[in-house]
C-alpha cells in the first residue's frame, strides 16, 4: 500500500506527498492550489508568479495536447495509421501526454492532463513538499529530480524531445502524410509564443539572442542525430528530412519555373535536398563565436548534405558523417551558452542573415521560414534594448517575409530573396 501523507507548509499549500521512492509523477493538479501555482493574478512579492497553473490551463496549448488527439484530424490520423484510438495509442501519447510507466504514476496522476508541468519540470513527488519551504534553493530541487529548465541547452533538449523527436518518439513522413503537422522549432520564437508562466531568472538583456543561438545549435545537433538514426532504420531516405516543397510544390510552365532558373547546384537535378533549415541561420550565429569553427561545421554539413541528397549513399557512411557533425554542433551549443551577446552583434547577425538572401531562399521554404523566425527574434531582442530609427519599416519588412510563407507550396525563392534583400537595405 502507498503511504500518503498530507503536508502543510510554509506557503500554506496543502497536498498529498507520496513518501515512497523513487520519484513519481503527481499531475498538474498537485500544483494548482491558489496558494501554490494556481493563483489567478500573478504576484510580484514572491520569487515565482504563483499563477503558473492558471496560465497553463487557460492559455497554453500544451494543456490541450491530449484532448486534441481526438479532434477530427487526430482521429483520421489514427484511422490511416491503423491505430485503435489516438488517445490510447502509445505512439501518440508519447508527445501529447505524460505517458510514464504505471509504477511512476502517483495517485493524483491523470493521463488526460496532456503536456503538463512534469513533462517539462520532471517528476515532482520528491520535491513537491520541500520546494515550498522558505529559503529552498532551486539546486536542491534539481537534486531531487526536478529538470533544469533554466539551463538553455537542457531547456532546448526538453522541448525538442517532442518538437523534433527522439528514438522513442517520432513524427516521420508517414505520420505527416496521415495528417500530422510537420515539426519545426526555434527556441526563442517558440518561447515567446508559449504563454510565459515565469519571469526569466536569467537577467541577461540579450537573453533572446542567446536563446536563439543555443537553440539553433541544439536543434541542428538533434536533427543530425535523427538523420543518423533514420539512415539505419527501415525506410531511407526518410522524406521528412528533405525539403518538403521540393516535392510538394505546384508545377508551372517551364519558362516560369524559379527552380529551373535557379538550377540544382551540388545535386543531381530533381533530387530532393536535405532540409537545411537548421543550418542556414546557425552558420551565421557560429561565425560570431568562432570563424574557424563556422568553416569546419559548414564543410561537415556540406558532406552530410551531399550524402543524403544523392539518395544512393552507403547508409553507414551517412550515419557516421551525421553523427560526427552532431558532435561538433554539441560542442558549439555549450560554448554559445557561455557567450555574451550585445547590440552590435545582434545587428550584425540580422545583417549577415539577410545578406545570405540568395543562398537561404534557394534552399527552399523551410530554411526561409527559419531565417524569418530568427530575424523576428533578433529584431524583438534589439528593440527591447534600443531603437533603430526605422523600426516600423523593418517590422513591416519582417511581416512581409512571413506573408510569403503563408502558402508554402506556392513559395517562390526569387521573390523571397528579393524581399530579404529589401529588408537588408533597411538595416543600418
Ligand atoms: C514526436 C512527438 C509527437 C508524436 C509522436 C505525435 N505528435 Fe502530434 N504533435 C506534436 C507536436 C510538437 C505538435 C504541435 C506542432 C506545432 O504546432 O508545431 C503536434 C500536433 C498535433 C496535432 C495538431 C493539434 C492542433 O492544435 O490542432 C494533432 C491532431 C496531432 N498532433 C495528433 C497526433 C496523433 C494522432 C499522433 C499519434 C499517431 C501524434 N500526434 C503523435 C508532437 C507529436
Ligand atoms: C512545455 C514545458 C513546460 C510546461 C508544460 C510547464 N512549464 Fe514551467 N517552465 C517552463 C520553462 C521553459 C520555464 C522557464 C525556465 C525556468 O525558469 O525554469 C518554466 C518556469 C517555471 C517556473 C519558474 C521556475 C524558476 O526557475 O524559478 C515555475 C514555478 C513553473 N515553471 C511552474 C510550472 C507549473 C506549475 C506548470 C504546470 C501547471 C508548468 N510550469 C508547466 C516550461 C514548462
Ligand atoms: C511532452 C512533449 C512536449 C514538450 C516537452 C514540449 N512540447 Fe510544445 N507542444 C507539444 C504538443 C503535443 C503540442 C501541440 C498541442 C496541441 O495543439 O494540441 C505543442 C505545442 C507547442 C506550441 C504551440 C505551437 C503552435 O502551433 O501554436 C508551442 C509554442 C510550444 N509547444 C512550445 C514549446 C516549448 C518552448 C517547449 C520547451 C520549453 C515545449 N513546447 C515542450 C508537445 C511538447
Ligand atoms: C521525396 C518527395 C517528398 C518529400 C521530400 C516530402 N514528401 Fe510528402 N509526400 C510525398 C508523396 C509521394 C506523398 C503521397 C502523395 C499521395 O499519395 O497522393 C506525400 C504525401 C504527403 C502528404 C499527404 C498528402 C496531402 O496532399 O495532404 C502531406 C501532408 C505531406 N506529404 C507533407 C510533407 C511534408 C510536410 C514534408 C517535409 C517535412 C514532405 N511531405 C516531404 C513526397 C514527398
Amino acid at each position: 500500500m502507498r503511504n500518503l501523507l498530507v503536508v502543510g507548509l510554509a506557503a500554506g499549500c496543502l497536498f498529498a506527498a507520496d513518501t515512497n521512492e523513487p520519484s513519481k509523477y503527481t499531475g498538474p493538479g498537485s500544483c494548482s492550489s491558489p496558494s501554490c501555482h494556481g493563483g489567478v493574478q500573478e504576484r510580484s512579492d514572491t520569487s515565482v508568479l504563483q499563477n503558473e497553473y492558471s496560465t497553463w490551463v487557460v492559455r497554453d496549448k500544451h494543456a490541450h495536447a491530449f484532448v486534441n488527439l481526438t479532434n477530427p484530424v487526430g482521429t483520421r490520423i489514427a484511422k490511416i495509421m491503423k491505430l485503435d484510438k489516438p488517445d490510447t495509442a502509445p505512439r501518440c501519447l508519447a508527445c501529447h501526454a505524460l505517458d510514464v510507466p504505471v509504477d511512476q504514476r502517483a495517485r493524483t496522476f491523470d493521463l488526460t492532463d496532456g503536456v503538463g508541468c512534469e513533462n517539462c519540470h520532471g517528476p515532482a513527488s520528491a520535491w513537491l513538499g520541500p520546494h515550498t519551504t522558505r529559503d529552498w534553493k532551486y539546486e536542491k530541487s534539481l537534486e531531487l529530480g526536478m529538470y533544469n529548465t533554466r539551463d538553455l541547452v537542457k531547456r532546448t533538449e526538453k522541448c525538442l524531445t517532442c518538437h523534433l523527436g527522439t528514438p522513442e518518439k517520432t513524427v516521420d513522413h508517414e505520420l505527416i502524410a496521415a495528417g500530422h503537422p510537420d515539426l519545426y522549432f526555434e527556441l526563442d520564437s517558440f518561447l515567446s509564443v508559449m504563454p510565459a508562466h515565469w519571469k526569466e531568472v536569467d537577467k541577461d538583456p540579450w537573453f533572446g539572442v542567446r536563446a536563439l543561438a543555443v537553440g539553433q545549435a541544439v536543434q541542428l545537433r538533434e536533427q543530425l542525430k535523427r538523420v543518423a538514426r533514420e539512415s539505419q532504420g527501415g525506410i531511407w531516405p526518410e522524406y521528412a528530412e528533405l525539403d518538403c516543397f521540393a516535392c510538394h510544390h505546384s508545377l508551372v510552365a517551364a519558362k516560369d519555373s524559379w527552380r529551373q532558373e535557379r538550377g540544382y547546384e551540388g545535386r543531381r537535378p530533381g533530387n530532393p535536398p536535405l532540409n537545411l533549415s537548421r543550418f542556414v541561420v546557425f552558420r551565421r550565429v557560429i561565425q560570431e563565436a568562432d570563424a574557424g569553427a563556422a568553416q569546419q561545421l559548414a564543410s561537415e554539413v556540406e558532406k552530410v548534405y551531399a550524402l543524403v541528397t544523392s539518395l544512393k549513399s552507403d547508409r553507414g557512411q551517412v550515419a557516421a558523417q551525421a553523427s560526427s557533425t552532431a558532435e561538433i554542433a554539441d560542442r558549439l551549443a555549450q560554448r554559445l551558452d557561455g557567450m555574451k551577446f550585445d547590440q552590435p552583434m545582434t545587428l550584425r547577425l540580422m545583417k549577415n542573415i539577410s545578406a545570405d538572401a540568395d543562398a537561404i531562399a534557394e534552399q527552399g521554404e523551410r530554411p526561409a521560414e527559419q531565417a524569418t523566425m530568427a530575424l523576428d527574434s533578433l529584431f524583438v531582442a534589439y528593440t527591447k534594448n534600443g531603437r533603430l530609427g526605422n523600426d516600423q519599416q523593418i517590422r513591416a519588412g519582417i511581416n512581409g517575409l512571413f506573408k510569403q510563407l503563408e502558402d508554402p507550396s506556392a513559395y517562390n525563392g526569387f521573390q523571397f530573396a528579393a524581399a530579404l534583400k529589401n529588408l537588408s537595405a533597411l538595416l543600418p
